[in-house]
């Protein structure tokens, strides 16, 4: 998400800021800003650059914060764009993360007279500290009191003109680190921006805080009870720093899956209620409830996530929902129809078939959705209504944690939608709870890598592969296959495992492997039969099974399991392994995965 930077020493602040907002660029690249002691604040809307361009050579202040944003609250703009101040402007402040009870804040402190300036949840936190100092309170004490009132996730540096050479930082949920200087600290929200200065480092813990000065760095918890730590030296070397020890982006992007799950669902999801809230559709509750067909649009991987909330809308939310590609979708004589209502999925918002396909379904007059990933992108912006991913910048080209965080977007819409019909209370409920567990079940899976490594040693030799899956789960061998061509080169097909007599079984043969997704769900036998039948005619079968089934171990060559869950959320599980093993074969055969050859994250010609 959002990259944070901050220095107290000798030197020119704004220099080493500037510098750490650039390797921090990869977190996050719609505005950015600075500011130091001594100066006033610097912004700029777009990458960093931007902001280099204003920020005259000599700034002065040797202490300072910055930030590089990748919104979640509030469009990209120069007001949105941190630092954020008080209305004294006597203090700055950075913030990465999301303040879940901002509203309450914001009008308690509007009513006591303080005026906003922008529409983050951020700047709540300068005007607390405020009113602390306005009453008295050292400024270690105003923090203190300021971070016990907020509820949410957070990393944060802060200044007080007042004491020139002090920052002050905070970690909740939102990573912070100190750099450990000859007679300097450097703050930031990754490594990355400090490995260039100082190997000895320190992380702070959730609920912790320090009062960071050039010679000094005390660490405390919130309640300001002393914290001795001896600071870890890091290992990495630049490169490897941003992509946070990782080989590639895609391995760290997919490892950040549990991560991104929480952050798609909290604030939103509501699992002892058995209810969602998503405020981006609070302003059309009525049109959402007229709806009687609902048309997903999407390309690429953003089309198979789709494909699954196709099933999940039709079966739980009770809404006829089709589904195409936004190059198909773009030139169908689409019939205008009552309650009918085009969504459009999109990590990127800003892919051009998916575009027009939103503004085709405008001009005919139909209620626009958005499922996307990028705050204030094309598609967010022309959507009547929407709900935003807030999975973070994805750098990988292929897609792998806004993928998992599409999926859970949609349950969470298909619980939102079924709740306004007749979805029942018990299952709404047994969904949610679900679904609130499904990180932990991620994290599971990400623990035990070796069978998909095993498994991506049977396929790195192979020229072809088949991917099957039904249901919930047909969408997901469409989608393993897609990594697997993407990032390996295999030729790879996915198939709804019902149509494999119709064709991809003559394909079948010692050399053909052929992945099966078989959790325990109402089409499990299903898939056992199919199973059987590849394997009749000699073909490897790498499954991918329910944890605890023993009987699939009999049939298959390989097996990779995934945690028990609701059939509707077995996707969520399913996929991981599949986006791992397609990294893996990649890896094997010597291929940037990152950036496979002919391919670009931003499909925006048509
Ligand atoms: C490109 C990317 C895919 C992505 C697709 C749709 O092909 O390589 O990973 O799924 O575009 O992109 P979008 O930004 O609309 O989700």
């Amino acid at each position: 998400m959002c990259g944070i930077v901050a220095y107290s020493g000798p030197k020119d602040a704004s220099k080493i800021l500037l510098e750490g907002l650039v390797a921090l660029e990869y977190r996050g690249y719609d505005s950015a800003g600075l500011v130091t002691t001594h100066s006033g604040i610097f912004k700029a809307v777009g990458p960093v650059a931007e902001l280099k361009k204003k920020v005259p050579e000599s700034v002065g202040g040797s202490t300072g914060i910055a930030h590089t944003r990748w919104a979640t609250h509030g469009v990209p703009s120069e007001l949105n764009a941190h630092p954020h101040e008080d209305c004294g402007k006597t203090i700055a402040l950075v913030h990465n993360g999301i303040i879940e009870n901002y509203q309450e804040l914001k009008s308690a402190l509007q009513k006591a007279g303080h005026t906003f300036s922008s529409e983050t949840d951020t700047e709540v936190i300068a005007h607390l500290y405020e009113s602390y100092k306005t009453a008295g309170k050292t400024p270690k004490d105003a923090f203190l009191a300021t971070l016990r009132e907020l509820e949410g996730t957070y990393g944060i540096a802060l200044i007080d003109r007042a004491h020139p050479d002090v920052v002050l930082v905070a970690c909740m949920g939102s990573p912070i680190v100190i750099g450990i200087g000859d007679g300097e600290h450097f703050i930031a929200s990754d490594p990355s921006a400090i490995v260039r200065h100082t190997k000895k480092v320190l992380y702070l813990n959730d609920g912790e805080v320090a009062i960071v000065t050039p010679r000094e760095c005390q660490v405390m918890t919130l309640g300001a009870k002393k914290i001795s730590r001896a600071p870890e030296t890091i290992e990495w070397e630049v490169e490897e720093a941003k992509k946070g020890g990782h080989a590639h982006f895609m391995l760290k992007e997919i490892m950040e899956g549990p991560e991104v799950l929480r952050t798609s669902a909290r604030g939103r999801l509501r699992p002892e209620e058995g209810d969602v809230k998503l405020g981006g559709l609070l302003s059309i509750t009525h049109e959402l409830k007229r709806i009687k067909r609902i048309t997903i649009v999407g390309c690429g991987s953003a089309y198979y996530a789709g494909l699954v909330g196709k099933y999940m809308l039709e079966e739980y939310a009770g809404i006829a929902t089709d589904i195409d590609v936004g190059s198909e979708f773009r030139y169908r004589g689409l019939p205008l129809e009552e309650g009918a209502a085009v969504l459009a999925v999109s990590q990127s918002g800003e892919t051009a078939d998916t575009l027009a396909s939103i503004r085709e379904a405008k001009r005919r007059g139909l209620l626009t959705l958005g499922i996307v990933n990028v705050v204030g992108s094309t598609i967010a912006r022309e959507t009547d209504a929407g709900v935003y991913n807030h999975a973070g910048p994805e750098i990988g080209v292929a897609s792998t944690k806004a993928f998992l965080s599409q999926l859970e977007v949609l349950a969470l819409l298909t619980i939102f939608l079924g709740r306004q019909r007749h979805l029942s209370d018990t299952e709404a409920k047994r969904i949610a709870k679900e679904l609130a567990s499904i990180p932990e079940k991620v994290e599971k899976i990400l623990k035990n890598v070796e069978p998909i490594k095993r498994a991506a040693e049977r396929l790195k030799g192979a020229t072809n592969a088949l991917y099957i899956g039904r249901k919930y789960n047909m969408p997901i061998a469409l989608e393993g296959a897609l990594k697997l061509k993407e990032v390996s080169y295999v030729h790879a097909e996915g198939y709804g495992a019902g149509e494999m007599k119709h064709g991809p079984i003559a394909m079948i043969e010692p050399s053909f492997p052929t992945v099966a997704i078989a959790p325990r769900d109402s089409v499990y036998a299903k898939m056992i039969s199919n199973i059987e039948e590849i394997k009749a005619r000699k073909g490897p079968v790498i499954a991918v099974a329910t944890e605890g089934d023993t009987e699939i171990a009999k049939k298959a060559d390989e097996v990779i399991h995934i945690p028990e869950t609701h059939e509707m959320l077995t996707p969520i599980l399913s996929v991981v392994p599949l986006q791992l093993l397609a990294y893996y074969v990649g890896v094997a055969k010597g291929y940037n995965v990152d950036r496979p050859r002919n391919l670009a994250k931003s499909v925006t010609v048509e």
